[in-house]
């Protein structure tokens, strides 16, 4: 089997985290690859044997220095990625989500390196029809919208100004193994309630929607991302299929097999109404189309996957993907 991605010096930021480390994984086995995460979410018992870690905050920029020193490529993950905690504090999130996308993109210019960003569906804001295509503007209603949004601009025009290659990759709602902690996505709090035979906690009416992404695509989008030729661009990294939470509410009751009453609360600050992603730039400019359908996707949580399952989900994929 080709990997797509073999040799390189790679930081991959946010490493320890749910996207990171799942991404770490794959990469691990064909690269020099150095993690640089302030365990502060994310845990060292994620990481493979062989890995470089450089502990340290994103708002130190000796410490993003001393991670992309000599590297050919970074992955920036490291984000709060909760749009809760933004509007709690916006000027510290800021300085994570924003200010350290800076630091990045500065010290890649320094070494030279291509940069992929994860950037998020919620630049999008409340978008006025779904799905929503990469050339969709939006104002975005909470913090953490503005801060992925201005990193993404940012990211894009580091190419224009300064030739870097970055390639942007806007993530719907991922989900999967390792996904943990109290601001985890509603997918992982809703089967967390559900096995622990308590309500499940909808906010607002529920029909709200979302378009579900396994992580094992995601870090499949990485892999495209970090080799595709189309720089300076944004892509989206979703399925194409919308999820109402409430029948997410429903399902997830079905499959965990207890009768735990749905409740509803109040609706969520901040939070936008629909979100899904218009899939055909990624598919048609970097290859790149997801391949685990939410059935199959919450299977890996329900029983849960090992590493070498998520592995042979990304492992498949990359076998077709190189025909
Ligand atoms: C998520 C990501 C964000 C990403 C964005 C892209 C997380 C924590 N956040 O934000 O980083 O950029 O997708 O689309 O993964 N809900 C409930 N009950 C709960 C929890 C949530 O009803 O107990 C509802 C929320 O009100 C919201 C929906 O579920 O309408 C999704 O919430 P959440 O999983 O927190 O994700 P987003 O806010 O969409």
């Amino acid at each position: 089997m080709k990997f797509p991605i073999a040799d390189q010096s790679i930081l991959v930021t946010g490493g320890a985290g749910f996207v990171g480390s799942h991404l770490v994984d794959a990469l691990a086995p064909h690269n020099d690859v150095r993690v640089l995460d302030n365990f502060s979410s994310g845990s060292r018992e994620h990481l493979p044997a062989g890995v470089t870690v450089v502990e340290g905050d994103l708002r130190d920029p000796l410490a993003i220095q001393r991670g992309a020193r000599g590297v050919d490529l970074i992955y920036h993950q490291g984000a709060v990625v909760s749009v809760t905690e933004s509007v709690a504090a916006p000027r510290r999130t800021n300085a994570i989500n924003l200010g350290a996308t800076l630091d990045v993109l500065e010290q890649a210019r320094i070494e030279d390196a291509r940069v992929v960003l994860a950037s998020s569906a919620a630049v999008y804001g409340d978008p006025e029809s779904v799905p929503i295509p990469e050339s969709a503007t939006g104002d975005p209603p909470s913090p953490y919208g503005i801060q992925k949004l201005t990193g993404d601009a940012y990211a894009r025009r580091y190419h224009d100004l300064y030739g870097l290659d970055t390639v942007c990759l806007r993530y719907f709602n991922i989900y999967g193994p390792r996904q943990q902690g109290p601001y985890s996505g509603v997918i992982s709090t809703f089967l967390e309630q559900a096995r622990a035979g308590e309500p499940i906690t909808v906010e607002g009416d529920g029909e709200q929607t979302r378009d579900f992404v396994h992580v094992a695509d995601v870090v499949r989008a990485n892999l495209r991302a970090g080799v595709t030729e189309t720089t300076g661009s944004a892509f989206n990294v979703g399925t194409g299929r919308e999820t109402s939470i409430r029948s997410l509410a429903e399902r997830i009751r079905r499959i965990v097999g207890r009768n735990v009453p749905i409740v509803h609360t109040d609706p969520r600050p901040g939070d936008i109404r629909h979100s899904c992603a218009e899939t055909s730039r990624a598919r048609t400019e970097i290859g790149f189309e997801s391949a685990v359908d939410l059935e199959r996707g919450l299977e890996t949580l329900v029983e849960p996957a090992t590493g070498d399952v998520i592995d042979a989900m990304i492992g498949e994929q990359v076998v077709e993907d190189e025909g």
